[in-house]
C-alpha cells in the first residue's frame, strides 16, 4: 500500500492503494465514479477511457503510481451540467443504444476535439478506431462528432 494524492475532476483526493492498481479501479471503487466502465481490461476496447491532462488514456492499464500530479477527468467531470459540445451532440443524435461503451466514446471524442478542433473524416475515423461498440452505434458517433465540431 502507498498513499497517492490524485487530482480528479478538479478535486484532490488522498487514496491508500497498491501502486500497481489501475486507475480505473481507484475511480470506481474508491471514488465511486462509476461512469467509467470496465470492458476488456487490456487496453483494447476503449470503454474505460478517461482524460489525463486533457488527452484520452485507457484507465484499465494505467497504474495509479504513473499518474503523478496529472489532472484526471472522468465522464462525471467533463462538464458541469452534461453540456459539453460532445455530450450535447450525443443527445441530439440519440447516439447510445445499451450505453455501456458510451462514456469511453465521449471521452475519446472530446480528447480528439481538444487536440484537433476541426478534424477531417479520416482523422475522426482514426481517433475513434480503438473504441468498440457492440451495439454498432458507429455511424451516429461520427455524425455526433461532426455536429460537435460545428457547434
Ligand atoms: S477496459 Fe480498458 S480498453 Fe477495454
Ligand atoms: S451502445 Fe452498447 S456497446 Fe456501445
Amino acid at each position: 500500500m502507498a498513499n497517492f494524492k490524485l487530482n480528479v475532476n478538479g478535486k484532490t483526493h488522498n487514496i491508500d492503494v497498491d501502486p500497481s492498481t489501475p486507475i480505473l479501479w481507484v475511480l470506481r471503487d474508491h471514488l465511486n465514479l462509476v461512469g467509467t466502465k470496465f470492458g476488456c481490461g487490456i487496453a483494447q476496447c476503449g470503454a474505460c477511457s478517461i482524460h489525463l491532462n486533457s488527452m484520452a488514456v485507457r484507465s484499465c492499464q494505467l497504474p495509479v503510481a504513473s499518474v503523478g500530479n496529472g489532472n484526471i477527468t472522468t465522464i462525471e467531470g467533463l462538464s458541469e451540467n452534461g453540456d459539453h459540445p460532445v455530450q450535447k451532440a450525443w443527445i441530439e443524435n440519440d447516439v447510445p443504444q445499451c450505453g455501456y461503451c458510451q462514456s469511453g466514446q465521449i471521452m475519446q471524442a472530446a480528447s480528439l476535439l481538444n487536440s484537433n478542433p476541426n478534424p477531417t473524416d479520416e482523422e475522426i475515423e482514426s481517433a475513434m478506431d480503438g473504441n468498440l461498440c457492440r451495439c454498432g452505434t458507429y455511424i451516429r458517433i461520427k455524425k455526433a462528432i461532426k455536429r460537435a465540431v460545428k457547434s
